[in-house]
């Protein structure tokens, strides 16, 4: 077996992977391995990686069924499972997906019946400043959330939506002409079996059965309380990483940057299930 090293990020989430090339092909026990790490840490990073896009889609692989963006035709021809988030121009126009400024916290695809399962992301320019990705642990969100707020949100299905037109919220999106879907706010890992809270500040609209105040300072509460510094790990890019999450259990934003700066990632999705919900009244 290849032997790599593990190494923390931030007491929340997140491990750095030290010694492997993901370029080259891995063994049975390091790919166990390595599927182990990325349940129990969330977030799996690898700096100084030098990938192809089909080394990239092998890698994912090990992982899942890689799928890219399913609103949008990859612009250059290249490999439909790879999408590329960026800022870049050309004639006018964003080479990829995502292009601006800061991205509020959300999990992937949630607006559709089934989820991503993971996403591994690719740096291939970065901003000198700014664009850092931040990850929350949503175990840890669920578990730690007041007793308060859990018992108002323990059965309740949440309705979310996302604008693929304007990406970044500014408003309550016009769900007539928007992607949306319901899924229960308290959900179940389905590998590790622990509870997460499915709630994200970019695309929950609202709590059903809950009148639209209430709702909305009972989801502000379960925001607020993800971002807490303590639930994060924010990854500052390089140059060369690989960074792949968990999107069942981890939630993600980005802090802004300058926009004539470039910002060049490469983003393979892991095709999801939708996640089992948990009713047993109890917690
Ligand atoms: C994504 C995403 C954030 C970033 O690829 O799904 O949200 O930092 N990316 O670019
Ligand atoms: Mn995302």
């Amino acid at each position: 077996m290849d032997g790599f090293g593990i190494h923390r990020l931030s007491p929340a989430l997140g491990a750095e992977i030290r010694g492997l090339d993901l370029a080259r092909p891995l063994d049975h026990g390091t790919v166990a391995a390595l599927r182990a790490a990325w349940l129990e840490h969330l977030v799996l990073v690898f700096r100084n990686q030098s990938l192809t896009e089909a080394d990239q889609v092998a890698f994912a692989q090990l992982f899942g069924m890689p799928v890219g963006s399913r609103s949008t035709e990859r612009k250059d021809g290249g490999d439909s499972r790879v999408m590329l988030v960026s800022n870049v121009r050309e004639n006018g126009k964003p080479v990829g997906v995502l292009p601006d400024g800061e991205l509020m916290f959300h999990a992937d695809s949630v607006f559709l019946e089934k989820p991503l399962k993971g996403a591994l992301l690719y740096a291939q320019e970065i901003p000198r400043e700014g664009g850092n990705t931040l990850f929350a642990n949503m175990y840890m969100a669920w578990d730690s959330l007041p007793d308060a707020v859990r018992s108002r949100i323990r059965t309740v299905d949440a309705v979310h939506a996302y604008d693929y037109s304007t990406q970044i919220k500014t408003a309550a999106f016009d769900r007539s002409r928007v992607p949306h879907a319901v899924h229960p706010a308290v959900c179940v890992h389905p590998e590790t079996g622990r509870e997460v809270l499915h709630v994200n500040r970019l695309m929950t609209e609202e709590l059903v059965g809950l009148n639209a105040e209430d709702g909305r300072a009972v989801l502000e509460l379960c925001f607020a309380h993800v971002e807490r510094p303590e639930h994060l790990y924010e990854h500052v890019w390089q140059i060369g990483d690989l960074v792949m999450w968990d999107n069942r259990c981890t939630q993600h934003a980005r802090t802004d940057f300058a926009a004539g700066e470039r910002r060049l990632l490469r983003r393979v999705g892991l095709e999801g299930e939708r996640l089992p919900e948990r009713r047993d009244g109890t917690g």
